[in-house]
């Protein structure tokens, strides 16, 4: 089977197609025909070598050489513990090195794919969706009537934290650049703030929830336009220069918590079935649909990369592996 592979740290160059032999699925393993897969940010950093993550990705050369994580496809084989899954099953979810044309997976980590969805929609949700839906949920604790500003609104998370924030009851401003202005508004947000005019730390308003999805403004900034007892939920940070990358505003999120009156959050979203199958049922009820920018073949995934790396993506970058 072909499979895309890296052997050394590098720009999305370093990847390119091989021939790999097709993996057997453990007991408690799904073996998946993968039809689609996402890619997300961390894609680049594993692949770039970030030093940060050395030691758990290999110092000097890629422990693991095939990226990827976010799929859909359609089950082949299972192992002989699955029980909630049949050979032909079309699913979603997460695994490792899903940049392939067949992957195993935990079956703890799938659901069925939604109806309502192509295996390219479906591919967009896992990693994006399931941080949208925890940060906002779990983290932020969004109720209805909150007030909710979502910096970085356009991009893959952000497209489903406008959605989820929305079907959670919130009035949602979007930060976004004006030519994402159309894209954040039709998605639902109320109110977009484009932040090539306008800077959001300006703003009059007081916000429940700051979901930020860029890093970008000082979170002493950030405070000034959140109510008193208001939540900052950190989702991405830049990845900043040299070896240390974004562990300064990593840190200063930590350690300002204790000094400032709001809560301040950084967390790292999960993905298991019911995970998966919260974000099913939104989609299933047209509460969630990914928004999706570019489809780019397998063989092409390299590319796909290198466009994600750029930092604009509208929505998801999705790439399709042909049945
Ligand atoms: N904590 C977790 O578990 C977790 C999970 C997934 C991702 N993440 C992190 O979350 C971050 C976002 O991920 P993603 O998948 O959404 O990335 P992405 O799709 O690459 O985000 C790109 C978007 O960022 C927007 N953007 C860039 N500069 C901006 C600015 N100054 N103000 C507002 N928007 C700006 C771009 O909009 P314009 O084109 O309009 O500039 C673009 O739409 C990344 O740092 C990623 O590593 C964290």
């Amino acid at each position: 089977m072909k499979a895309l592979i890296y052997h050394a740290y590098g720009s999305p160059d370093v990847l390119h197609s091989e021939d790999v032999e097709k993996p057997t699925p453990g007991d408690d393993e799904v073996l998946i025909r993968v039809r689609a897969a996402a890619v997300n940010p961390l894609d680049c950093h594993l692949m770039s070598g970030a030093y940060i993550l050395r030691p758990l990705t290999g110092l000097r050369k890629p422990k693991l050489t095939c990226p990827g994580a976010d799929l859909a496809g359609e089950i082949e084989a299972i192992g002989r513990n699955v029980t909630r899954f049949q050979p032909g099953d079309a699913v979603f979810g997460a695994a490792r090195r899903s940049f392939a044309e067949y992957v195993c997976a935990p079956e703890t980590r799938l659901a069925l794919k939604p109806a309502n969805l192509t295996f390219e929609q479906a591919a967009a949700l896992p990693v994006a969706g399931l941080t949208a839906l925890q940060g906002l949920r779990d983290r932020g604790r969004v109720q209805p009537g909150h007030k909710v500003l979502i910096n970085g609104a356009a991009g893959g998370v952000g497209t489903f934290a406008v959605q989820i924030a929305k079907s959670l009851g919130a009035e949602v401003t979007g930060v976004c650049s004006t030519r994402s202005v159309d894209l954040v508004r039709s998605i639902g947000a109320d109110h977009v703030i484009d932040y090539t005019r306008d800077d959001f730390t300006r703003s009059a308003e007081r916000y429940d929830l700051i979901f930020d999805c860029v890093g970008n403004r000082p979170l002493s900034d950030c405070w000034r336009v959140m109510t008193r007892k208001g939540t900052y939920v950190a989702v991405g940070v830049r990845p900043g220069g040299g070896w240390i990358g974004p562990l300064p505003r990593l840190l200063m999120v930590l350690l300002s918590s204790p000094f400032v009156s709001q809560n301040v959050v950084f967390f790292m979203a999960r993905v298991n079935d019911k995970e998966l199958l919260a974000l099913k049922e939104l989609v299933e009820a047209n509460k969630v649909k990914p928004v999706i920018d570019r489809t780019y073949a397998l063989s092409d995934a390299a590319e796909a990369i290198r466009y994600l790396k750029e930092g604009h993506a509208r929505g998801k970058v999705v790439i399709s592996v042909p049945s």
